[in-house]
């Protein structure tokens, strides 16, 4: 595999995969591809954007003919696939957007690499997606790669759509594809608007802290970096047509992880014990909110040997220090268009 495209790269996740592979794989030309939507900056790729086998492209995956000249100005022999509309809030405002950039997007990946690999063996399609498509645990248990799917908001919709259109492609065109369905992801250059980084932004600010519903809704939390590790190594050693579930074995109610969190600021910050939890405001739940996410990675244990790396306790501390020393980066992403669709959909609130 030598010239590697990799959508939403200057996203929160994206970023971190470019940074990994770049370094990792001198080899390899990497050629991020990113439309920049209010998620993507390119300030989170300033360490590694002269490297000489680095490249930026500013296009948009629903574009036919810029995807078309990608493929054959570079030759893409490999894709992992991770742009999209990410955000299950803007998913339920917004949700032609999400049909449009991650079922019409990913379509348009599929067709334009179908096209330029017919014939290859030396090419891979990796379709980076998530758990949310198995819908909601609510008694237990945990998701593995054959739960049925049971998507519940317009992102998981999109997503289960998006996932589906791959394993088509494989069946009908055998069309060469890998997956990953992974858990929630933090640590840094994460957009303020998902609960860690808005909620480590607002208590520096000494602003509400939204807890949705009763804060009882369960989420399991990966190390960002181990995510982009176990893309690396299912992207090169992973079955083809074969999906791997991927988490960090780390369930948390949400309400219990963000009395953690201010208990961690209020120590950062030299500030009393309890003002951070002081803030914590109780506000209408997210409609159709997903009560439990729960994943069991034991395939991807078992068959490739990843584990995730970082207790979560070290992990949340190494991500409050970066999000306190990287208080500019907050204040630019979250001066334009995150705050301008937050003002319009919800008022002052944010
Ligand atoms: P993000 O919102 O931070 O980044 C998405 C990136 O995609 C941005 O850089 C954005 O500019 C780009 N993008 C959006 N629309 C585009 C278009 N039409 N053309 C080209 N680029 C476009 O998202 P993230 O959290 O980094 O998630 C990345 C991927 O991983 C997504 O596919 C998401 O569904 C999946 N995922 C995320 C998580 C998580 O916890 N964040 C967990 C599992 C899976
Ligand atoms: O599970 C993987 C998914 O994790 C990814 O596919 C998504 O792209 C990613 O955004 C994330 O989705 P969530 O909806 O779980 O993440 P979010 O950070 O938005 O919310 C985490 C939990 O916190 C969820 O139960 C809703 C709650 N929440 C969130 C926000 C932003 C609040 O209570 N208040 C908030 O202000």
């Amino acid at each position: 595999m030598k010239n590697i495209l990799i959508t939403g790269g200057a996203g929160f996740i994206g970023s971190h995969l470019v940074r990994h592979m770049v370094h990792k794989y001198p080899d390899y030309q990497i050629i991020n591809l990113d439309l920049l939507t209010y998620a993507g900056n390119l300030e989170n790729l300033k360490d590694i954007e002269n490297l000489p086998n680095y490249t930026f492209v500013k296009a948009d995956i629903c574009d036919e003919a810029a995807i078309e000249s990608v493929f054959t100005r570079f030759d893409i022999n490999g894709v992992i696939h991770l742009a999209a509309e990410s955000h299950v809030d803007r998913s339920i405002t917004d949700p032609m957007s999400f049909v449009r950039t991650n079922v019409i997007g990913t379509v348009n990946l599929l067709n334009t690499a179908k096209k330029h690999w017919a014939g290859r063996d030396d090419v891979r399609f990796y379709h980076v997606s998530t758990d949310e498509v198995y819908g909601s645990l609510h008694d237990g248990g945990f998701f593995v790669e054959t739960t049925p799917y049971d998507p519940q908001s317009p992102y998981s919709a999109s997503k289960a759509s998006s996932d589906h259109f791959v394993r088509a492609y494989g069946n009908t065109y055998k069309f060469p594809f890998v997956m990953s369905n992974c858990s929630n992801n933090y640590g840094p250059y994460q957009f303020p608007e998902k609960l860690l980084p808005l909620f480590i932004a607002n208590i520096v600010k000494e602003k509400p802290l939204p807890v949705y519903g009763q804060g009882i809704n369960v989420r399991d939390w990966l190390w960002v970096e181990d995510h982009a590790k176990a893309i690396d190594l299912i992207f090169h050693q992973g079955k083809e047509g074969e999906t791997y579930n991927i988490g960090g074995n780390n369930e948390w109610r949400n309400i219990d992880l963000i009395h953690l969190l201010c208990k961690v600021m209020d120590k950062k910050l030299g500030r009393e014990t309890g003002s951070a939890a002081k803030l914590i405001t109780y506000v209408t739940d997210r409609a159709g909110h997903d009560m439990r996410y729960a994943i069991d990675a034991s395939k991807l244990t078992n068959e490739l040997g990843w584990e995730p790396s970082l207790q979560f306790e070290e992990g949340l501390e190494k991500t409050v220090d970066w999000y306190l020393a990287n208080a500019e980066w907050i204040a630019r992403v979250q001066s334009g268009a995150y705050q301008n669709y937050y003002l319009q959909q919800y008022g002052e609130r944010y």
